[in-house]
């Protein structure tokens, strides 16, 4: 049964935006760690299974045809196994959990370029100050939104991720040198930037797209900071370790 609130559209207001965005938007952190367990421990490992199956079929059969056709069975599913590894790791929290969020930035830039030969240009702090854990999600997906956006459409030559943090405020920027686009006014075209607008606004951050047709695109956050990394909308709730999922 779904709530009356849950119903209503998103509103433009974020003064609105109340504890429930927060807890959805822990229940759908939640709700990707499962999914890339699951993926992990299922489907990878019968991947797995399968693999050593087609194998012991290769080693048995004389046929240098059917060799040939297992061995293009088996290429096709390495690549599948190397794209559900990827789809793990970027639905995974883990990343951000193990490494922390400078770290995890870093290997995403890092991965981008890997895949598509676009450069990284990082503007890090070498350290920061420990960040409330939702404010930290919240960068790490929208970095990945933004960067999953850069390798999918931007078609640039150069990336920038900056991340600068201070007493009172920790701002992120990430920008391309690609073809940019009109951002839309009205209707938002895509989930990606909506997703991260909404998750920005939950906590009470701000985010601005500048993009112009072959000008390149940068998306800012920023949020402000209340004592000890906290998001202002936070300093009085519970700290993390003691919410309990459902
Ligand atoms: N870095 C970028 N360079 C060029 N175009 C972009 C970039 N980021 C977003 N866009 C444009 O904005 C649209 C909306 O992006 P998004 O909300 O992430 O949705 P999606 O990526 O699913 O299309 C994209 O379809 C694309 O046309
Ligand atoms: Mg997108």
């Amino acid at each position: 049964m779904r709530s009356k609130r849950a119903d209503r559209a998103p509103q433009a207001d974020s003064s609105e935006i109340p504890e429930l965005s927060r807890q959805l938007l822990q229940a759908q952190e939640e709700e990707r760690g499962r999914i890339s367990r699951e993926l992990h421990d299922e489907t990878g490992q019968a991947l797995m299974v399968l693999r050593f199956h087609l194998e012991m079929l290769s080693s048995e059969t004389r046929s240098e045809e059917q060799k040939a056709k297992i061995q293009e069975s088996l290429d096709l599913l390495d690549r599948t196994i190397e794209g559900l590894r990827r789809t793990i790791a970027r639905l995974s929290p883990r990343v951000l959990e193990e490494l922390g969020l400078i770290a995890a930035i870093r290997r995403q830039a890092q991965l981008l370029t890997k895949h598509t030969g676009i450069q990284a240009h990082l503007d890090l702090p070498e350290n920061i100050r420990p960040l409330d854990h939702d404010l930290a999600v919240a960068l790490y997906r929208s970095v990945q939104e933004a960067l999953h956006n850069v390798a999918k459409h931007s078609r640039a030559e150069n990336f920038t991720v900056r991340l600068t943090m201070s007493k009172s405020r920790v701002s992120l920027q990430v920008e391309d040198d690609g073809v940019g686009f009109v951002p839309p006014s009205a209707q938002p075209r895509g989930f990606g930037l909506t997703g991260m607008r909404e998750r920005t606004a939950a906590l009470g951050g701000t985010m601005r797209v500048r993009s112009q047709p072959e000008k390149g695109t940068r998306i800012q956050i920023a949020f402000q900071l209340a004592r000890g990394g906290k998001s202002p909308r936070d300093a009085g709730s519970r700290p993390l370790a003691n919410r309990t999922a459902a």
